[in-house]
């Protein structure tokens, strides 16, 4: 857990909303996927204030965040098959082998160590369990130099603007079964992993 990220998301949670019509698109693509795989246990690390709930349609779904003011919101939009839970995604609460999907949308750069996350991930997920996660990534082209540039002002933000996935090595235990690219010169992506 990181107190001054948990401090900055519960003093901006009423504005996270904003930064949610940005992001409605991208959610839109990953629910489809989502919507489209057997129904199953769903984790979802870092849920925020619980904006897109209501596009779960079939899944038994668990969210956690460390940000009591975001799950204070988030609680509010919990349905019959939503449960919520302040926990920290480094330290999962959950027995080995516990969940068939794993979802991290725009959390794996806001986390402090973003290799611990991917090693609770990999532990929580059943054999061949999915991890899906949406982010912005630093791509290989003139682009990274914006992210270079913008590395102090995000520690601001609390995430890091500079993000490349294949700096953690518990990626490797994951196959990439796909790939789908947003936005100018593909900086959002969201990525599907496959437990190995
Ligand atoms: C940028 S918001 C993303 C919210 C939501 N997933 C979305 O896509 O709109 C990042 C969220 O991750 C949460 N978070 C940060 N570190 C965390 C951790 N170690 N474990 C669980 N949640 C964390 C923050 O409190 C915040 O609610």
């Amino acid at each position: 857990m990181n107190n001054q990220t948990d401090h900055f998301y519960n003093k901006f949670s009423f504005l996270y909303p904003l930064v949610d019509v940005f992001l409605k698109p991208q959610k839109k693509v990953l629910f489809d996927e989502i919507n489209r795989l057997p129904e199953g246990n769903l984790l979802e690390i870092g849920v925020g204030n619980g904006a897109h709930f209501h596009l779960y349609k079939k899944h038994k779904v668990v969210g956690i965040d460390t940000s009591a003011a975001m799950l204070e919101i988030a609680r509010k939009k919990c349905c019959e098959n939503i449960k919520v839970f302040k926990m920290d995604g480094k330290a999962l609460l959950f027995y080995d082998e516990e969940f068939d999907y794993v979802v991290l949308s725009h959390v794996i750069a806001v986390v402090d160590d973003p290799e611990q996350l991917l090693k609770e991930v990999l532990r929580v997920l059943k054999p061949q369990g999915q991890v899906f996660i949406l982010n912005h990534f630093t791509p290989n082209n003139w682009l990274r130099h914006f992210d270079r540039a913008f590395g102090m002002i995000s520690k601001f933000f609390h995430f890091k603007s500079v993000f490349c996935i294949d700096e953690i090595t518990t990626i490797k235990k994951f196959i990439l079964l796909k790939e789908v690219h947003f936005g100018l010169a593909s900086y959002f992506k969201l990525l599907i992993y496959q437990k190995k």
